[in-house]
């Protein structure tokens, strides 16, 4: 008999069952559910609906039942539809009749709303540990590598010299927006909805402020209907997921190619790269090819929830039990994704001297010299008509800029004098950008030692110690 049969006559259709049950994923949340039961068993006792011992006998139970659940004894199964009549049903297996008491003032709608949104937010938890060390894994590599240049692209061709630390900060500024989504969004999402029953509220005098204190929010949802329809924090959750998992994708295409002998700015350690079966001498790069194509199955998630959630009625409606499975894909591919990414990159070598070389071969000095012209009294437009001329002579006569006698350049420009060697110099196109936020090597210093103090402040506290909007 289902805990809801009162009023049918006949049983369900086997094959309603099946569609109809969410146990197959939702018993993700068992954890969940037994931490808000717990609070919501408390709390019944201290509006006196549960007596002491019976109070203490389901919290009893109710741990044991996490226990058993822990341990893979326990067996749910699909007439019990979902994780939260699993577990009541196990409870009244357990303690009998006294377990029919705790779904009292309590609905299914409000217990998942609150479910999902404590899963929600531990995974964030973690997912903000994962994102913090990998922006620490940047700034160790960026310091090590702060001398090491590279040519910076546009259009996939190579534009003006980095240094490599300044191109792997880039990925650390976005990362931190990554994590700012998920910190605003936990704090967006800290009201508990447990207490608003089906829809309108419940007919006892539920202590909502002891439930949100009891489970760690700031505070109970203002309105009953829209606590338990609101999905709005699974679509924020997968939406800054996808973003971020954009960014991990453009990282590792970067790695992808740098890795190929076409560019040989990188090596991936052997520990993080995969054969062929018929190609002896490949070594690819499957890891970040991975985390590049998972990105795929994250905006996935996004848009099916989106879909899911367009037409709605107020308040619950069954369609919404299709949010589960993608809020857990997107955090469990997340939390994968950004771990393997972490050690990838930690394993992956930089080859110094061929980025140097790249950098050295590209005309990547175009630009200094025509602004080198504009000191000397030319219009810019002028200057880099006449670099251009310049460059072209120098591809014809397979040559760079810096390697042109005096002469030659004079010819295309009479201002030129010697001092335009020291300004076509790698090092110095890096160090003349004056810019706040530039290549410079103080300026990417700054923003490493700024990095630095970020990530140790936010290490070590939880997530609702942070606020949100940082
Ligand atoms: N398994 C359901 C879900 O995930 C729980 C809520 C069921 N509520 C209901 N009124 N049928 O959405």
């Amino acid at each position: 008999m289902k805990s809801w049969g009162g009023r049918f006559s006949d049983s369900t259709s086997p094959l309603l069952e099946r569609f109809n049950a969410s146990i197959g994923f939702d018993y993700k949340l068992y954890k969940e559910d037994i931490e808000g039961s717990i609070a919501h068993a408390k709390m019944l006792h201290k509006i006196d609906i549960l007596t002491d011992s019976e109070c203490e006998t389901i919290i009893w139970a109710l741990n044991h039942i996490g226990e058993q659940i822990n341990n893979g004894e326990a067996t749910f199964n699909v007439q019990d539809e979902d994780i939260h009549m699993n577990i009541e049903s196990m409870l009244i297996a357990q303690i009998g009749p006294l377990g029919k008491k705790l779904h009292t003032g309590r609905s299914r709608n409000d217990q998942v709303a609150l479910d999902l949104k404590l899963y929600t937010r531990k995974s964030m938890d973690e997912i903000k540990k994962c994102i913090l060390s990998l922006m620490r894994s940047l700034l160790e590599i960026s310091k090590q590598h702060i001398d090491t240049i590279m040519p910076g692209y546009t259009h996939l061709q190579r534009a003006q010299p980095i240094r490599l630390a300044f191109h792997l900060m880039a990925y650390y500024e976005m990362l931190k927006r990554d994590l700012s989504r998920f910190l605003d969004l936990h704090a967006r999402m800290d009201e508990m909805p447990l207490g608003s029953g089906a829809l309108a509220g419940v007919n006892y005098q539920s202590d909502r402020a002891f439930l949100s204190s009891e489970l760690g929010f700031k505070k109970a949802t203002e309105n009953a209907m829209d606590a338990v329809s609101d999905r709005d924090y699974a679509i924020e959750f997968c939406s800054a997921g996808s973003i971020l998992m954009m960014h991990l994708s453009r990282f590792s295409e970067e790695l992808v190619m740098w890795s190929s002998s076409e560019y040989k700015f990188c090596e991936m350690s052997d520990a993080f790269t995969t054969g062929s079966s018929i190609m002896p001498q490949k070594k690819n790069p499957d890891a970040a090819e991975l985390v590049r194509g998972k990105t795929g199955r994250v905006y996935g998630n996004l848009m099916g929830l989106l879909t899911v959630m367009k037409g709605l009625p107020l308040a619950y409606n069954k369609d919404m039990q299709e949010d589960k499975e993608g809020v857990f894909d997107t955090s469990e591919t997340i939390i994968l994704c950004l771990e393997v990414f972490n050690a990838l990159l930690n394993e992956t070598t930089f080859n110094v001297g061929q980025m140097r070389k790249a950098a050295v071969e590209g005309f990547l000095n175009a630009t200094d010299f025509a602004d080198y012209l504009v000191q000397k009294g030319l219009p810019f437009r002028e200057s880099h008509e006449v670099t251009g001329k310049l460059v072209a002579y120098c591809i014809a006569h397979q040559t760079v800029l810096e390697n042109l006698p005096l002469s030659v350049l004079k010819q295309f420009c009479s201002p030129v004098e010697t001092d335009v060697y020291d300004v076509l110099e790698l090092e110095s196109v890096i160090e003349n950008k004056k810019t706040y936020g530039s290549t410079s090597k103080a300026s990417v210093l700054h923003h490493i030692q700024l990095g630095e103090h970020y990530v140790s402040a936010f290490e070590n506290k939880p997530l609702n110690q942070i606020g949100g909007l940082i």
